[in-house]
């Protein structure tokens, strides 16, 4: 049977630390291949982003409340209004699939407060939360577009096993996505045909016939380190590994750090579990500084903080006031810490992939010895 004609290609991605989708019509496709929309801004008071985080929230007879953005913030008034055994708050839950192999059709989730949920369940809010995001975005843009013309695709991380592609896909159908409508793609290997069209695009010569390339997924937990092969006009994966040291959350916690160091750990507890609003502030906020830095910044950075938290955190004030490094103004914070923070990071993740780099070679060596030895 001819393949179906769909209209448009929509992807999804629950990732760990953030979610998203993107979306590409077929006649802006032939035009350029690259053409491909992603979700409109989610927003925060702080920031706009192209994700929104992987959280969600339930309530106690668990039905949808909230997810991403959202989710933080009505968890934070939850918290505040001192309600959280009538709610379920889960965050980064897909972390549970990567790298288990011990993962189960039935396999439970625990909230933050440890309050048990059917996994499959979690992803299929979930999804189907994201599914009708993008569908009102498309009847805002008027692009009219309905669930029988488009495909779905799911991009997942190498690292899973087959049961939990399997959870992930009973999930996405039980989430409203007809099964013949959806398919599963490895997130490497959509960043690696994605550079290739780049390239193509560019008219920069195409990849030879069993050349590799090495893709290194930053994310918020993990950097997803795979090598690909393009053989015979086939992709194959000839080497994965994940480094858990080096995700991009380990710099937000490295920041947290600083904090308690200098204001004591108590402080910042406390601000967390009394105004989980202002801490749900300096967490976007270091998030949005974090984002704004590159390599080649000179000047220094600035982060903001609610003032009425400051006011809050007494000591903490007065021990930012004794710290040499740090320089209080009318509520910003100059911080010349920063590098410190970033640092370590770094140095971890150029590490790892040298290692990987070495591992994938040292793999090629042998194979070659084997293939030299077996004729
Ligand atoms: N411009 C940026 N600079 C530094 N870190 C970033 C930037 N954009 C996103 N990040 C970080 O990347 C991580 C999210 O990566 P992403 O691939 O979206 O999520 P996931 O972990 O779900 O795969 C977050 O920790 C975020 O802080
Ligand atoms: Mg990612």
């Amino acid at each position: 049977m001819a393949e179906k004609k769909y209209l448009m290609v929509a992807s999804l991605q629950l990732g760990r630390t953030y979610s998203c989708y993107a979306f590409s019509t077929r006649h802006e496709f032939k035009e350029d291949p690259l053409k491909i929309h992603v979700n409109p801004v989610w927003k925060t008071n702080q920031y706009m982003s192209m994700s929104t985080p992987t959280c969600l929230l339930l309530n106690k007879d668990k039905e949808f409340v909230a997810f991403g953005y959202e989710a933080e913030n009505e968890y934070a008034e939850v918290i505040l209004d001192g309600e959280t055994d009538d709610y379920y708050f889960m965050k980064s839950f897909t972390t549970l699939l990567h790298n288990n192999k011990d993962v189960t059709d039935d396999m439970i989730i625990k909230d933050v407060t440890g309050k048990t949920l059917p996994a499959s369940e979690v992803f299929r809010l979930s999804i189907k939360y994201l599914v009708s995001h993008l569908i009102q975005t498309l009847d805002k843009r008027g692009e009219g577009v309905g669930h029988e013309d488009l495909k779905w695709v799911l991009t997942i991380p190498s690292s899973w096993t087959e049961t939990a592609k399997h959870i992930m896909k009973l999930s996405a159908e039980k989430a409203g996505i007809q099964s013949d409508h959806l398919v599963m793609v490895p997130e490497s290997a959509s960043a690696y045909i994605y550079y290739q069209t780049l390239r193509s695009q560019d008219n920069k010569q195409k990849q030879q016939d069993g050349a590799e390339y090495m893709v290194v997924n930053l994310g918020g937990f993990a950097a997803d380190i795979t090598v690909i092969k393009r053989q015979n006009d086939k992709l194959i994966e000839s080497y994965h590994t994940t480094d858990n040291s080096c995700g991009s959350t380990f710099v937000n916690k490295q920041f947290f750090h600083i904090f308690d160091e200098i204001s004591g750990e108590s402080v910042m507890k406390n601000l967390k579990e009394n105004d989980p609003l202002f801490y749900l502030d300096i967490e976007r906020e270091f998030e949005a500084v974090k984002r704004s830095i590159d390599s080649e910044m000179q000047r220094k950075i600035s982060l903001s903080i609610p003032i009425v938290a400051l006011d809050k955190i007494q000591k903490f004030t007065e021990c930012l006031r004794k710290i040499k490094h740090l320089k209080y103004l009318n509520g910003n914070i100059a911080v010349g810490l920063l590098g410190k923070v970033f640092r370590a990071q770094l140095d971890m993740l150029i590490a790892a992939t040298e290692h990987e780099e070495r591992m994938a070679d040292e793999q090629k060596g042998i194979n070659s010895k084997r293939c030299r030895e077996s004729r």
